[in-house]
């Protein structure tokens, strides 16, 4: 049976805290039984085996790619599952960015291709489950819009109401088409998401809803299962890096638990090397890592176009700053211009993600610069979201007009290279090979 522990004191919780009632730490999910037993009973070579066979399987749960791992997770009743076949997420090789960054081996694990499009599915179908469960009849959560379309999806799919607040005009219209089209009641306050938590966190407090932002530890269980699936597509033979965005700091912390109980369990006998990147104009973990030796949070004023990321008092940074330690893993941040850059890059690879999923790629060219990634070593790109979820930047950026009014201006002729604005032509076939022509030259 799993338990609900804080981070901070050890003692354990009742199991829809998300706080410890002592210390106020956050709380995690711990696995007793696993030390004598192993998740399940099973013993790793058993497990590896299992969750491939599940893939075979007709069963919802076993197409899931966080159920068919339902070992490490905790348990949930086969009939409470809420789930929209979730995980089972694509490994991509990225040649030219490789080259580029200059490394030999780089790959991206594209959590955007789930099914709201952003990695939120993998944890939002267990806290859901859960909420669903424990008896709630609301969901909530303050969001920069992925959270948010991806709750509204799970409480529509489990019959659950779902509460949205939204930093009024900060989010991609496409992540608020989102939530709206699932049936959740939309809040744009006029705040930023810093603000929104603040609001929520009052709300849960008053009202029977259950709260499904990061700091809900049954999200970070259910986001574990991308490392392990991760794992699984590298024939279990970990990478030397695996680079994460960080906004709130939960999907760094999720991966980390992952690798810490893979090890723990024998599925790998080293960590990879976790490294969390994050916008220079929303960079509370850089600055608290750099300024205090990871003491004491250092809140910010948060500003990035890579919206899903533009959070300034993270709630899970004790829980990423333990992850990076553990893993002898590092922080960097990447400027507006550097992201614009390397989202460009990862879509003309025929991959494409959001903003905020592109500051990994950003964040290790110059790591590799720095010399912390070595060339021959292998890394891996946690991309996040999908390249729908922002097409206004990505439209912006082709047309040239990204940067337009903004501090970055001077540097966007750094872009040219990379940017493809539509050709308006009439309609005639010269004019069409004529283009096709030059193109070819
Ligand atoms: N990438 C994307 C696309 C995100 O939407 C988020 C967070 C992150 C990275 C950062 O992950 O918070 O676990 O460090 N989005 C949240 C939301 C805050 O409300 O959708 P994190």
């Amino acid at each position: 049976m799993s338990e609900l522990r804080c981070i901070g004191c050890g003692r354990t919780a009742l199991a829809d805290r998300f706080r410890c009632e002592h210390c106020r730490d956050l709380l995690e999910i711990t696995y007793p039984g696993w030390e004598e037993r192993g998740p399940g009973g099973l013993d790793s070579a058993s497990l590896k085996q299992l969750w491939l066979d599940r893939r075979c399987l007709l069963d919802p749960a076993d197409q899931s790619g966080v159920w068919r791992f339902r070992e490490i997770l905790p348990e949930i009743s086969q009939k409470q599952v809420i789930t929209i076949r979730e995980g089972n997420t694509p490994v991509y090789a990225l040649p030219h960015c490789a080259k580029n960054a200059g490394i030999q081996q780089l790959y991206a694990k594209h959590q955007g291709m789930n099914p709201t499009g952003s990695f939120k599915d993998t944890g939002m179908t267990v806290a859901a489950s859960f909420a669903r469960q424990a008896g709630y009849r609301w969901v909530a959560c303050a969001s920069t819009g992925n959270t948010s379309a991806s709750m509204a999806a799970y409480a529509a799919r489990g019959g659950l109401h779902s509460l949205v607040l939204i930093p009024d005009g900060k989010i991609s219209w496409s992540k608020l088409s989102q939530s709206l089209d699932y049936g959740a009641i939309t809040c744009q306050l006029k705040t930023d998401f810093d603000g929104c938590v603040r609001v929520l966190n009052e709300v849960v407090e008053r009202m029977p809803v259950y709260l499904l932002n990061s700091v809900n530890p049954y999200r970070v269980e259910g986001q574990k299962t991308a490392a392990f699936e991760l794992l699984e597509q590298l024939g279990w033979e970990p990478p030397d890096h695996i680079i994460v965005p960080g906004g709130n700091l939960a999907n760094s912390s999720a991966i980390g638990k992952a690798l810490r109980e893979m090890k723990q369990l024998g599925f790998i006998s080293r960590l990879p090397k976790i490294t969390v990147i994050q916008a220079e104009g929303a960079n509370p973990l850089v600055r608290t890592i750099r300024e205090t030796g990871g003491e004491k949070l250092v809140p910010v004023h948060a500003d990035t176009m890579a919206t899903a990321i533009r959070i300034g008092n993270p709630a899970s940074w004790k829980k990423a700053w333990r992850v990076i330690r553990e893993t002898e893993g590092t922080v960097e941040q990447v400027s507006e211009v550097e992201i614009a850059m390397a989202k460009a890059e990862i879509g003309a690879e025929g991959i494409g993600c959001e903003p905020a999923s592109a500051v990994t790629l950003a964040g290790l060219k110059k790591l590799v610069k720095q010399g912390f990634v070595k060339p021959g070593e292998m890394a891996v790109l946690v991309l996040t979201g999908h390249a729908l979820k922002d097409a206004d930047f990505t439209l912006k950026f082709h047309r040239g007009d990204l940067f337009t009014g903004t501090p970055y201006e001077q540097e966007s002729h750094l872009l040219k290279p990379l940017q493809r604005s539509p050709l308006v032509l009439e309609p005639s076939v010269d004019a069409v090979i004529q283009i096709l022509r030059s193109a070819e030259n």
